[in-house]
């Protein structure tokens, strides 16, 4: 039953009727609870909350189904727009973003072009950090050349390793000397068993493995997880390895488990809530709800409230 409203859930995640109607409707049904409203100030106000608990912030501006030259180009003018709106407001929080919504699936060329733009802009604001969310596997390697051809010319510039993929350990070892700063994830896309190990059991060892080789090569992590059994696990590896605590941090989604992300902070340890917002926030939340069919409730309960 839970695999198939996951898959149900990816599949309306996918609808572009449906997005384009989220779109009109606004933010109602439960999606506020994981989306911290449409408008850049909106998205500031609820950063300057976060850092107030103590946690620090990743802003996405959501999008979907990029396929003009003009949207890409668009959206990497918001994103910049988004970093000077960081810096003018003092708030500790840096960016997000995804190659695809940044005209990938146009030209190589285009979004390379995009990124130095907002790789610049992240420099002249503050000096800050821009990561690169991984996509699915059909972008994954062109996600790390890309990261590559980029780190020749920036230091601000990190991406995603998932591991469900059975070439990420390889691909740790690739990055290790660029000295990267890396998020580790499971994986939320659906993959093939040809590239992608089916088991949960699997791809929670897996994950273990990659968080200790990267963090052993003496490189910065980002371990981004809901999941107490991989906290605890990285809390005892760093004790046993002594691993400073400014080498790591946790990070969660906004909105998922925010008691345990300032349990975490009041810990000692760094936390980064990863905060999406954005009128296109449709598919985002039809993912939420894939992972997690539970928060159906929560979302229907919105609804009879709405
Ligand atoms: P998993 O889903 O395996 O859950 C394990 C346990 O965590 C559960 O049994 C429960 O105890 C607890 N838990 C999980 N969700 C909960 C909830 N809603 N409420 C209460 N408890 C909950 N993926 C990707 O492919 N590319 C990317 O770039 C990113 N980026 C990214 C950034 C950040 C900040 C996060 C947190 C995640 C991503 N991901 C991602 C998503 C990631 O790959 C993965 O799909 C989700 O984090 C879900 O996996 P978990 O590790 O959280 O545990």
């Amino acid at each position: 039953m839970e695999q198939l409203l996951r898959n149900f859930f990816l599949y309306l995640s996918k609808n572009m009727t449906l997005t384009a109607a989220a779109r009109k409707w606004g933010l109602r049904f439960g999606a506020s609870r994981f989306v911290a409203g449409e408008t850049i100030a909106e998205a500031i106000a609820t950063v300057r909350d976060l850092n107030r608990k103590g946690l620090l912030c990743t802003l996405d501006h959501l999008g979907e189904f990029v396929f003009r030259v003009e949207e890409a180009n668009e959206s990497a003018d918001y994103c910049i727009r988004t970093l000077e709106a960081i810096h003018q407001a003092g708030v500790n929080c840096n960016l997000s973003v995804k190659l695809t919504q940044l005209g990938l699936d146009i030209s190589r060329e285009l979004c390379v072009g995009n990124m130095r733009r907002i790789l610049d802009a992240a420099k002249r604001f503050g000096n800050n950090f821009v990561r690169i969310d991984m996509e699915d596997y059909a972008h994954n390697e062109t996600t790390l050349e890309i990261l590559e051809e980029l780190l020749r010319d920036y230091d601000n510039v990190g991406t995603v390793i998932q591991a469900y993929l059975y070439k990420s350990a390889a691909d740790i070892e690739r990055l290790k000397e660029k000295r990267v700063n890396l998020r580790l994830v499971k994986g939320a896309y659906k993959e093939s068993p040809e590239v992608a190990w089916p088991d949960k059991a699997d791809v929670d060892e897996n994950y273990k493995q990659l968080i200790r080789q990267h963090l052993l090569n003496g490189n910065y992590a980002a371990i981004a997880t809901h999941d107490d059994n991989i906290i605890n696990y990285v809390k005892q590896l760093v004790e046993q390895e002594q691993i400073p605590r400014d080498q790591f941090e946790f990070q969660m989604l906004y909105g998922i488990r925010p008691q345990r992300q300032v349990e975490l902070a009041k810990e000692g340890y760094r936390m980064r809530v990863y905060v999406p917002f954005g009128n296109d926030w449709y598919g985002y939340f039809m993912r939420r709800l894939a992972e997690r069919p539970a928060n159906v409730a929560f979302v229907l309960k919105g609804l009879f409230k709405a």
